[in-house]
C-alpha cells in the first residue's frame, strides 16, 4: 500500500475529545518504550511524525494521524511503566481502556510486545482483557533487529505456547523492526485488507 499522505490531526486526553469521524482507525498499544511511536513513523515513512524517546512514558495522550485522507493510525500511551507512579498509571489505563471500548470506528488494536522478552504478565492480561471485551486485535513483535532471527522465532514460539493456554486460535502476528524497516508491507497489507472488507 502506498502512503501518499500522513498528517498529525490532534491529541486527546480522552476518547470523548478524539476527532469525530466515520473513517476507520487502527491503534497501537503496548508497554511504554516497546516501540509504538517508532512503528508509526516506520509505517508512514515519516521520521518524527510520532514523537519517540529512549525514555519510557513519551506518549501521554491519544494521537491521531490521518493516512491518505482515508483512515487513521492512532498512537496511545504505554501501559505498565512503574516509574510514572500509581496515579499516572491508572490515568493512562483508564484512558486506553475507555478509548478501546468506546471508540466506534476503531477496527483493530495492534498489541506490541518486545520480541526479546518472555511473555510478560501485564501483556498477557491485557490481551485477555481485549478478548473478553471482544475487541479485534493482532500482535506485533517489535525490535527484531536486536537479536538473531532464530532467537526471535524461538521467543514467538514461547509466546504462542502461553497464548494457547487461553486461546483456541492464535491471533494474527507480525514481526517488525522499525530500525531495519522490516514487517512494514505485512502490517500495512493487513490494514488494507481490513479496510476493504
Ligand atoms: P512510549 O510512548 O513511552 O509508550 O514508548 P513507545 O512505545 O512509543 O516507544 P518509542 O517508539 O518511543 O521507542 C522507544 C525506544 O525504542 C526509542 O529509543 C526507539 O528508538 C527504540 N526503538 C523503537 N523501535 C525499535 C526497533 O525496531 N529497533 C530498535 N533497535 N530500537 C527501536
Ligand atoms: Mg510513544
Amino acid at each position: 500500500m502506498d502512503i501518499k499522505s500522513a498528517t498529525f490531526v490532534g491529541s486527546a486526553a480522552d476518547y470523548k475529545k478524539c476527532p469525530e469521524t466515520p473513517l476507520p482507525e487502527y491503534a497501537f498499544i503496548g508497554r511504554s518504550n516497546v516501540g509504538k511511536s517508532s512503528l508509526i513513523n516506520m509505517l508512514t515513512n515519516r521520521n518524527g511524525l510520532a514523537k519517540t524517546s529512549s525514555t519510557p512514558g513519551k506518549t501521554q495522550v491519544i494521537n491521531h494521524f490521518m493516512i491518505n485522507n482515508q483512515w487513521y493510525l492512532v498512537d496511545l500511551p504505554g501501559y505498565g511503566w512503574a516509574k510514572v507512579g500509581q496515579a499516572q498509571r491508572e490515568k493512562f489505563n483508564l484512558m486506553i481502556r475507555e478509548y478501546i471500548q468506546k471508540r466506534p470506528n476503531l477496527q483493530c488494536v495492534f498489541v506490541l510486545v518486545d520480541s526479546r522478552h518472555e511473555p510478560q504478565k501485564i501483556d498477557v492480561e491485557f490481551i485477555e482483557w481485549l478478548g473478553n471485551a471482544q475487541i479485534p486485535f493482532a500482535i506485533i513483535f517489535t525490535k527484531a533487529d536486536k537479536q538473531t532471527k532464530t532467537r526471535t522465532l524461538a521467543n514467538v514460539a514461547t509466546y504462542n505456547k502461553q497464548l494457547k493456554k487461553t486461546w483456541a486460535e492464535l491471533p494474527q502476528e507480525f514481526i517488525t523492526s522499525s530500525d531495519e524497516r522490516t514487517g512494514r508491507d505485512e502490517v500495512l497489507g493487513y490494514i488494507e485488507n481490513l479496510r476493504l472488507q
